[in-house]
């Protein structure tokens, strides 16, 4: 169905740019009315596939399950706020014990916030407060949030920080960004030189193992990119935490939640975290952020971390039914997730052979990026190629986001039927061929 720009949607837009302040919008019209399961339909009627999940909202389906939004609804005309920092509800310790059930053992204490920024700004105060250290180390080209503690941790756009600093004391290090190695090498005869690298610069001469208190890792960076790193990676930061007695972070706010295939993204590589954070899919559209800790850490003392809306009532309501449901279907959803995963990779390898602006294709489970460039050999970063694929899909009835220099994400639902992925992938390629004959 091609896309219809009406007055309607121009009226709207118009006033949106006079009283919105300007955020991180591109130049897409979408202007959401509503939708359920793949589908999405603007104020007008057009209608779109969704290859976005609305960055990796609804996992389970636009607008998530049925149980979820009726027990939110419920919820609402019991009792919507409880203070629940400073007073006591079953709903939020009932969720947290759900929830934990999906965690490796040993994983016993969730904080409750209401963003993924959020999320790391508990991770970053419980890390320094449990190893009494100041420092964190995190990675080039990663995204954490945008409040002043994860901002400091951010790095994947100069824009980001520009005008905001002095930030916290951290050290950044290079990611295993192997299509764009930073060290000129290719893995894996690499011999993971930037796990080398953290141990011979940052914790040689900048920083002493010893007064780190975490190292934050998005086990694929997600705004940065969509950058899978190889296995041994993840492997030997776990290593470098642990022989300097410092913590690792996974931020699974956009990995985590079974959108690599497995519940937590980290679990694809074999090792574990301390404190893990989550946010998006929890809620599946309405907003929480979890702070996960291990038992071991032990507990914060009284006052040192709160706020007012964490545990919300209707929140939590819907996330406890979603996490019954993703318990109930673990298998089910890791299978699945990993086959459709599979397919469109397949299927965006063959058309990388076709078209020269399609540079690399990665993902794991159903986080996939296509990274646009000039030309295969230059590998310069395309843009405005990426852009016009996004806008030409658009069009043509197909909702997708952009993210890192020049990357093009498919984060659909992980419910998405394969009648769906065909279409959307047909729409793309349409688009794709499009740009690339136009250069
Ligand atoms: C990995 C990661 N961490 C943290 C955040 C911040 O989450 P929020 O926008 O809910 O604050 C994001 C958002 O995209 C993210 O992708």
């Amino acid at each position: 169905m091609k896309f219809k720009l009406t007055d309607k949607i121009k009226k709207i837009i118009a006033r949106d740019s006079k009283v919105i302040m300007t955020t991180t919008r591109g130049d897409i019209a979408f202007v959401a009315s509503h939708g359920a399961g793949d589908f999405v339909y603007d104020v007008s009627g057009n209608k779109f596939i969704d290859f976005s999940s609305f960055i990796g909202v609804y996992n389970l389906g636009v607008n998530s399950t049925k149980s979820a939004r009726e027990a939110a609804k419920k919820q609402i005309d019991l009792l919507m706020h409880a203070a629940f920092t400073d007073y006591y509800a079953e709903l939020p310790v009932e969720f947290a014990e759900n929830l934990l059930l999906m965690f490796p053992n040993g994983f016993g204490k969730v904080f409750f916030s209401n963003s993924g920024t959020e999320a790391n700004e508990a991770a970053i105060k419980y890390s320094k407060l449990f190893t009494k250290r100041q420092y964190s180390l995190a990675f080039y080209n990663s995204f954490h949030g945008r409040t002043m503690g994860s901002l400091s941790l951010t790095s994947s756009k100069l824009a980001q920080r520009e005008h905001f600093g002095p930030f916290n004391s951290v050290v950044h290090v290079p990611y295993a960004y192997c299509y764009r190695c930073p060290f000129g090498k290719e893995y894996p005869s690499c011999g993971m030189a930037c796990v080398d690298y953290i141990k011979k610069y940052p914790l040689a001469r900048e920083v002493s193992g010893k007064e780190v208190a975490a190292i934050f890792v998005e086990p694929v960076q997600g705004e940065g990119g969509y950058v899978v790193p190889p296995k041994e990676f993840i492997q030997g930061i776990r290593e470098i935490a642990d022989d300097n007695g410092f913590l690792l972070v996974s931020d699974e706010v956009q990995a985590g939640y079974m959108r690599t295939g497995k519940f937590l993204a980290l679990d694809n590589f074999g090792v574990q975290a301390d404190i893990y954070t989550m946010a998006k899919a929890v809620g599946g559209g309405l907003p929480i952020g979890l702070t996960i800790t291990r038992n071991s850490l032990g507990d914060a003392p009284e006052g040192a971390h709160s706020n007012t809306y964490g545990g919300n009532l209707v929140a939590v309501a819907a996330a406890n039914e979603l996490i019954k449901y993703v318990k109930k279907n673990r298998k089910r959803l890791e299978q699945q997730t990993r086959r459709k995963g599979k397919y469109i990779i397949d299927r965006l390898n063959q058309m990388k052979e076709r078209y020269e602006i399609i540079g690399d294709v990665r993902g794991l489970g159903l986080m996939i990026g296509i990274e646009f460039v000039k030309d295969k050999k230059s590998k310069t970063p395309a843009p405005q190629e990426r852009d016009e694929v996004i806008v030409e899909s658009f069009n043509d009835g197909l909702l997708m986001l952009p993210c890192g220099p020049s990357t093009l994400r498919i984060i659909p639902p992980l419910t998405i039927e394969q009648k769906n992925i065909e279409d959307g992938l047909e729409i793309l390629e349409t688009a794709i061929k499009k740009v690339n004959g136009q250069r």
